[in-house]
């Protein structure tokens, strides 16, 4: 089972008892695009999630609403609404998570880079304000093109000088969730006991599932269903963005893929041992500056970024084909952040 939904039946069991637990820490969560099509499913779940004392949700335009409905569902956390950029200093005070859903989504025929000329400058300027108002917060950021929107927000930070390279995460546990699901799919296996590892980045062959670490490991897939599982996980974004046929990208199970590492970084924060959740992260995975893999969350973020495993020689070849594409998806970041 999810940990959404084991936190979701926890809430549900303590408040039919009449009580919250006082051991739990206080904990903010601020989503910054609360009222976009994902950030009103992802406010709705982090309002039902028990490690949420306070949610603070931000956006342009739109947020009373979202907060005013969200507000009424009797879970502990209390929800507040900030509009404009005037709101957005009292939205960030005091968050210990940050998560942005920001930005504009893909039509079909564009590439996650198609977004960078708008979403750039939009991440640019809420990480400006999360180093003026939340410094130790950590960051999760969902807005597009993932691969340099990271960057941009480290480059952010450093000017600010308050980065720290384990409170900043790219969320790519929506591709961890397609792969599980094509996987169990295939392989005919219960989908909640299924885990696969996604490394790399997050965008067409940059997101790389590591089919061969999967478990429970499957023998009754050829490797002709691994290539086709592997394009389909890579190509899952634009499936959905497709079937939307012009009305947006994935939202609904990007909220809950976002609800999942939210979850995991504030249990990470409040000293769970052993929570593993893939993240695009600064790296020394690889020669690449920033990649996905498996890390450990802890009370100060990231506590380890965890290697690659072994991988066999069809992931080797993914691995080297998608260093180029992931290389200059960074440096545009950084270059952008430079120079604006
Ligand atoms: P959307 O257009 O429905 O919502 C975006 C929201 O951001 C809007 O409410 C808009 O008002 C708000 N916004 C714009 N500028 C803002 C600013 N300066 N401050 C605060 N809010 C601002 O889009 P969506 O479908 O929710 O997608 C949002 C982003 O998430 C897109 O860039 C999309 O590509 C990305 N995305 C990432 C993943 C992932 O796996 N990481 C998955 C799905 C979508
Ligand atoms: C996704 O993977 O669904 C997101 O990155 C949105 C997109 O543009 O595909």
């Amino acid at each position: 089972r999810s940990a959404v939904l084991k936190s979701t039946s926890e809430l549900l069991r303590r408040s039919r008892r009449g009580y919250s637990s006082s051991a739990t820490p206080e904990r903010k969560v601020a989503i910054l695009g609360a009222a976009g099509g994902i950030g009103q499913p992802l406010a709705l779940l982090m309002k039902i999630n028990p490690l949420v004392s306070s949610l603070s949700l931000f956006d342009i335009a739109g947020t009373p609403g979202v907060a005013a409905d969200v507000s009424h569902i009797n879970s502990p956390a209390l929800v507040k609404g900030f509009m404009g950029d005037d709101q957005l200093g009292e939205a960030l005070e005091g968050s210990d998570v940050v998560i942005i859903p920001a930005g504009v989504p893909r039509k079909p025929g564009m590439t996650r880079d198609d977004l960078f000329n708008i979403n750039a400058g939009i991440v640019k300027g809420l990480c400006t304000a999360i180093a003026k108002h939340c410094p130790n917060a950590l960051v999760n950021m969902i807005s597009n093109p993932v691969n340099s929107t990271v960057p941009i927000a480290a480059e952010v930070f450093k000017k600010a000088g308050t980065y720290d390279e384990k409170k900043l995460f790219g969320v790519t546990t929506l591709d961890v969730v397609r792969a599980k699901t094509f996987y169990a799919g295939k392989a005919g296996l219960p989908v909640s006991e299924v885990n696969v590892p996604v490394v790399g980045g997050h965008a067409g062959i940059t997101i790389l599932p590591l089919f061969s670490q999967a478990t429970p490991a499957s023998n009754s897939l050829s490797q002709e269903d691994i290539v086709a599982l592997t394009k389909r996980t890579q190509d899952g974004g634009t499936e959905v963005v497709e079937a939307k046929a012009g009305k947006g990208s994935a939202t609904l199970s990007m909220a809950y893929a976002g609800a999942v590492f939210a979850d995991a970084c504030l249990k990470g924060l409040n000293g769970v041992p052993d929570v593993v959740e893939c993240s695009y992260v600064q790296s020394t995975v690889t020669e690449l500056p920033f990649f996905a893999s498996k890390v450990r969350l802890g009370k100060n973020g990231v506590e380890e970024v965890l290697g690659l495993g072994e991988l066999n020689d069809f992931e080797k070849q993914g691995l080297e084909n998608l260093k180029g594409e992931l290389k200059s998806s960074i440096e545009k970041g950084i270059k952008f952040a430079h120079g604006n």
